[in-house]
């Protein structure tokens, strides 16, 4: 590629309604350059990224292409540009096979191929999976999947058609570690054949690691950039909220008796059956890689899914759990993995979602207030500070970690006293993040109990009491998370993959 190669965003200015969303922003990446695009949620970078791929025409300015200015008008015209990308939210076919879905925007739609073609098809898709170190069948159904091996499925979509520019719109937020690094590996491969990369994410640690240049936008304006040698957690952080922001430092409370306990769950035919233990005022990790086991045992302890045999005891009763309903009328709130398919209804306003738990309590014969749900809603977007115009407004419509605040929001509201949560702070800038730890935190400190999945092992460091580690569907380690000697991030990365383990060496037994 030459010297001149260049995606620019010039002069980009967009409303959405009334609302400015994007101000003047200028924004460049260079080929063979890693560009970071840091912002809180709801500062403009989907938005500038739906611009940059012909999803969105701005009201004003162009996107320049290695010199040549274009007013794009669908997505189509930027891939002929070069332009690919990788959307925040899913955009797959879940109806579809695995290879189909990855070839759907290559210039040959699978459908009209032959059966060799079709051979082929598989045989590529297989080998760029295989490039992240997954083993997915290329004939799956992508339905059957779970949120990390459809990011995956969506990043080699993009890396099929070898765009000159690479958007990647928080990519990472769905993966865990191993991945992660495998996905950062790479991206860093795109850069040394002369791919130009714009990385959005608010995990700065990958920031520091991979990229080139980092740039923040601030309430829709550019708000100015760094560079590697420049780099630091403090420095970007600072970059991205325009203040110093606090080191955080883990609870500090000491944790009442067991309250929720899962226990009798088997996950593979031949594995040890799974026990978890969370006390009143405590807060408990289970952490593990991709096909651990992790999301069944969240997804069972919140009614999500009904696993036979196990046994869910809540203040020592013990149930089997049928439905989420039940579990809900336990007192246990439940943040699914992917809160667009199983927790929000998008096109419905913040304040119905924000009372979906508990409408009767919202209600007089037989029809919901609007008004007590609006209330609702108004008292959790203050206490989360979530970013909107209006609470009459459609879930859809608000930025990524604003949507997982009002899930936060709906079981504050419907006084629930187990949270259940997966990712907590997934799609979530540091701002929203620390408020989101502060706040579970300070919820668990009054009675609370909460079990949480996550693969940001430094919100696991920060939150958890106890850590349970899984592997191949069994708990490999119990980890003590508030001594002196509390795992480094490189020991919970360490346990999730050491497969000796299994069956030897438990730390803290109950
Ligand atoms: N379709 C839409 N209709 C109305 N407002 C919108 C729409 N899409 C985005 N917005 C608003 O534009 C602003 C920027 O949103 P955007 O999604 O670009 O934020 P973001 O920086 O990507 O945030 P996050 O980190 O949470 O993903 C927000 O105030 C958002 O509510
Ligand atoms: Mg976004």
């Amino acid at each position: 590629m030459s010297e001149t190669s260049t995606l620019v965003a010039q002069d980009i200015t967009h409303r959405f309604g009334g609302a400015l969303a994007l101000d003047s922003v200028n924004f460049d990446v260079r080929g063979g350059e890693i560009h970071a695009l840091l912002g809180e949620n709801g500062a403009g970078k989907s938005t500038l990224v739906r611009i940059l791929t012909g999803a969105l025409t701005p009201d004003s300015g162009l996107v320049v292409v290695n010199g040549e200015g274009w007013r794009l008008r669908n997505p189509r015209q930027a891939q002929d540009l070069g332009i690919g990308v990788v959307y925040q939210d899913f955009h797959l076919f879940n109806h579809l096979s695995v290879a189909e879905n990855i070839f759907s925007s290559s210039p040959h739609p699978p459908s009209r191929f032959g059966v060799s073609a079709r051979r082929d098809m598989y045989a590529q898709s297989h080998e760029l999976l295989a490039s992240f170190g997954i083993e997915v069948d290329p004939r799956a159904q992508v339905s059957s999947l779970d949120a990390a091996e459809k990011k995956l499925i969506e990043i080699c979509r993009a890396l099929l058609r070898s765009p000159h520019y690479l958007i990647l719109d928080e990519p990472t937020a769905a993966l865990e570690p191993r991945e992660t690094s495998k996905l950062l590996g790479v991206i860093d491969q795109l850069r040394a054949r002369g791919t130009g990369v714009i990385l959005v994410t608010h995990r700065l640690g990958e920031v520091a690691e991979i990229a080139d240049r980092a740039t923040a936008l601030r309430n829709g304006v550019n708000a100015g950039s760094l560079t590697a040698s420049e780099f630091s957690l403090e420095s970007l952080a600072h970059l991205i909220v325009g203040q110093e922001v606090l080191v955080e430092t883990g609870p500090q409370h000491v944790p009442g008796p067991t309250k929720l306990k899962v226990s009798d769950l088997q996950i593979r035919k031949d594995s040890r059956p799974v026990e978890v233990e969370v006390g009143a005022r405590e807060l408990v990790a289970v952490i593990g890689l991709i096909g651990s086991g992790v999301s069944t045992v969240m997804d069972t302890a919140a009614g999500a899914i009904v696993s036979r045999g196990a046994r869910i005891e809540v203040d020592g009763i013990s149930h089997q759990f049928r439905s989420r309903g039940q579990a809900q009328s336990l007192g246990i709130g439940a943040v699914p993995i992917d809160r667009k398919v199983s927790g929000l209804i998008l096109n419905a306003s913040v304040a119905k979602n924000t009372g979906l738990a508990n409408l009767e309590s919202y209600s007089r014969a037989g029809f919901t207030s609007r008004k007590k749900l609006r209330n609702a809603a108004e008292k959790s977007k203050e206490l989360f500070d979530i970013r909107l115009q209006s609470v009459d407004q459609p879930v859809r419509s608000l930025s990524g970690g604003n949507q997982q605040k009002v899930m936060f929001g709906r079981w504050h509201q419907n006084g629930s006293n187990i949270l259940v949560i997966q990712e907590p702070s997934q799609g979530v800038d540091i701002g929203a993040r620390q408020e989101i730890h502060r706040y579970l935190i300070s919820f668990a400190e009054q009675g609370g109990t909460v079990l949480f999945s996550s693969s940001d092992l430094e919100e696991v460091r920060v939150l958890a009491h106890r850590i349970y580690v899984m592997h191949a569907g069994e708990v490999v380690k119990i980890l003590d998370n508030t001594g002196e000697d509390r795992p480094s991030r490189q020991a919970l990365t360490q346990a999730m993959a050491d497969t000796n383990l299994v069956g030897v060496d438990r730390e803290v037994s109950l």
